[in-house]
């Protein structure tokens, strides 16, 4: 399997990187804004840099050729989107595992909704629920990812999953936790995880804030 990952030098892009590599046998190809300045190739045979902007068609379509897989690892800019899904269907790719943020449905309930809406901004919760939804439709086989708010704590991969149209649970989620649930997704073969937008969170975390606030 050949898997993109965009926005490569990003935290969980490194994170994802590390645990696919020890994980699956996948290849990888690490795109980002000065790649091969900012990322080391651990596996030669494995992983290949590349140099590049989300906005930029071209050179996204050129890496896009034989990729079974995109991770987009930026959440919020919906330029970068349509060039993305641009690029992908130039290069026939239809598979696409996306980071996103909770409350973009306003599927968040109670305090802990009202803190969020307050802390990210309604508008900015608008832009990322509009750049979201260009992948969000019948063209591609998507995965939506809409993260709840994040830290790092290594060995903690503990997630859990709520699908679109329940509220939303959990303030916080690890880093770690994300890039496991992104090898669960391109390791699962019976299709459970397309066409999903997906709340993902740390289990026993249904608080009114994070715990680090
Ligand atoms: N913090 C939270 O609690 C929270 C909650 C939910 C979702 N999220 C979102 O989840 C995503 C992943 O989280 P993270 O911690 O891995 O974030 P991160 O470390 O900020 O990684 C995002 C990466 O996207 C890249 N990127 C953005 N626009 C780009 C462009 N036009 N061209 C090339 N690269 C671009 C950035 O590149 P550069 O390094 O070159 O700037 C960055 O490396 C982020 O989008 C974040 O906003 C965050």
């Amino acid at each position: 399997m050949n898997i993109l990952i965009l926005g490569a030098a990003g935290q969980i892009g490194r994170m994802a990187t590390e645990s696919l590599l020890r994980q699956t046998d996948a290849t990888l190809v690490l795109y980002a804004r000065q790649a091969t300045k900012r990322l080391k190739v651990a596996d030669p045979q494995r992983v290949r840099l590349a140099d590049g902007d989300l906005t930029d068609v071209p050179t996204l379509t050129k890496h896009m050729q034989g990729i079974d897989v995109v991770y987009i690892n930026a959440a919020g800019d919906k330029a970068a989107k349509q060039a993305i899904a641009q690029a992908m269907r130039a290069a026939g790719v239809k598979r696409v595992i996306e980071a996103s943020i909770l409350g973009i449905y306003n599927e968040v309930p109670g305090a802990f909704g009202k803190w969020n809406t307050r802390m990210v901004g309604a508008n900015r919760i608008r832009e990322v629920a509009e750049a979201t939804g260009v992948f969000e439709n019948e063209a591609f086989d998507y995965t939506i990812l809409r993260l709840t708010w994040l830290y790092n704590q290594a060995g903690n991969t503990n997630y859990q999953l709520t699908q679109k149209g329940e509220p939303f649970v959990g303030a916080q989620v690890t880093r770690q936790a994300v890039a496991q649930l992104i090898v669960d997704i391109v390791t699962a073969l019976d299709g459970r995880f397309s066409h999903k937008s997906l709340g993902v969170s740390e289990p026993n975390t249904n608080w009114d804030k994070p715990s680090f606030y």
